[in-house]
């Protein structure tokens, strides 16, 4: 895929991200490690960042893999240290840990729906809480991925619109009471993305055809696009954005299709 954007624009900057073994938080490691950032990925399961790691060193990248759950705050501590002793700091944060399955209402045990609030709502808190330190010094930033499914609704995704609502206003929160340190904090709301863990568990690959004839850009969005908008976000050309979470769909949201 052609560049956008200069191979230096990261130079010098650690990047502290979650979930970024797959998907589009891995997306986002390759992408700043491409773009001169060394960059931590972490996750629950260590297997699951082996493949990653390779990737960005076998491009001449530099990444360092930790294992930690986001859900429990010891471990992300420990990560966090881990990391600040593998590179010395941290500037940046991607929160992108998050666990999804459709599930109506009705059916959802009270656990199933406070799994998911704990990996994606506090799992963002316990990690931005867990770097303010690093980000103080630093005067850093974090890009918290959320989503549309809560600005309508979407049937059978109670769980995880609850917990992208209170990713939110963790973005809007830190980025008012953090913006004096010089820490910005900003998300990103991905619409169908494809070749997504989370479109694999929500869309059935015969509906795909019949939503994309729906999206106002006539397509499904790609990792790339996810990636872009997140280099643009963590760059210098983005130093006066603070408390946006910007909206990467192809305009699908508007039109109240419900699926991202
Ligand atoms: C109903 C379910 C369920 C399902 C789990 N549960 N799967 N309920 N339907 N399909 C319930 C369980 O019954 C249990 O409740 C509770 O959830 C916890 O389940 P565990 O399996 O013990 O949890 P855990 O092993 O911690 O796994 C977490 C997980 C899992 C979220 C359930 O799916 C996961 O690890 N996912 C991570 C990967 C992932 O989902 N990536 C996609 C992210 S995409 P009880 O009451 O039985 O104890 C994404 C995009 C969102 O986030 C934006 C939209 C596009």
């Amino acid at each position: 895929m052609t560049k956008i954007f200069a191979d230096n624009i990261l130079e010098g900057k650690v990047a502290f991200v979650t979930g970024g073994g797959t998907g589009i938080t891995g997306g986002i490691a390759r992408a700043f490690a491409e773009h001169g950032a060394k960059v931590a990925i972490t996750s629950r399961k260590i297997e699951n960042l082996k493949a990653m790691k390779q990737k960005i060193e076998d491009a001449g990248g530099e990444c360092f893999a930790v294992a930690g759950d986001v859900r429990d705050f010891s471990d992300v501590q420990n990560a966090v240290a881990r990391t600040v002793e593998h590179y010395g700091k941290i500037d940046i944060v991607v929160n992108g840990a998050a666990g999804n399955f459709l599930c109506a209402a009705d059916e959802l045990s009270p656990n199933g729906f406070g799994t998911v609030v704990d990996i994606d709502t506090k799992g963002t808190f316990n990690v931005c809480r867990a770097t303010f330190d690093e980000l103080k010094k630093s005067r850093g930033q974090i890009l918290n991925i959320s989503a549309t499914l809560h600005y309508l609704a979407t049937p059978m995704q109670i769980h995880v619109s609850a917990a992208k609502a209170g990713v939110d206003a963790i973005t809007r929160n830190l980025s008012v009471e953090w913006g004096r340190h010089g820490i910005r904090v900003n998300g990103i709301a991905p619409g169908p993305i494809e070749d997504t863990e989370g479109m694999k568990r929500l869309l059935p690959e015969p509906l795909k055809e019949k939503i994309t004839r729906k999206i106002p850009l006539g397509r499904f969005g790609r990792i790339a696009d996810i990636e872009n908008a997140a280099l643009f976000l963590v760059s210098d050309a983005a130093s006066y954005i603070d408390g946006v979470t910007l909206v990467v769909d192809g305009g699908n949201w508007l039109l109240g299709t419900s699926l991202s």
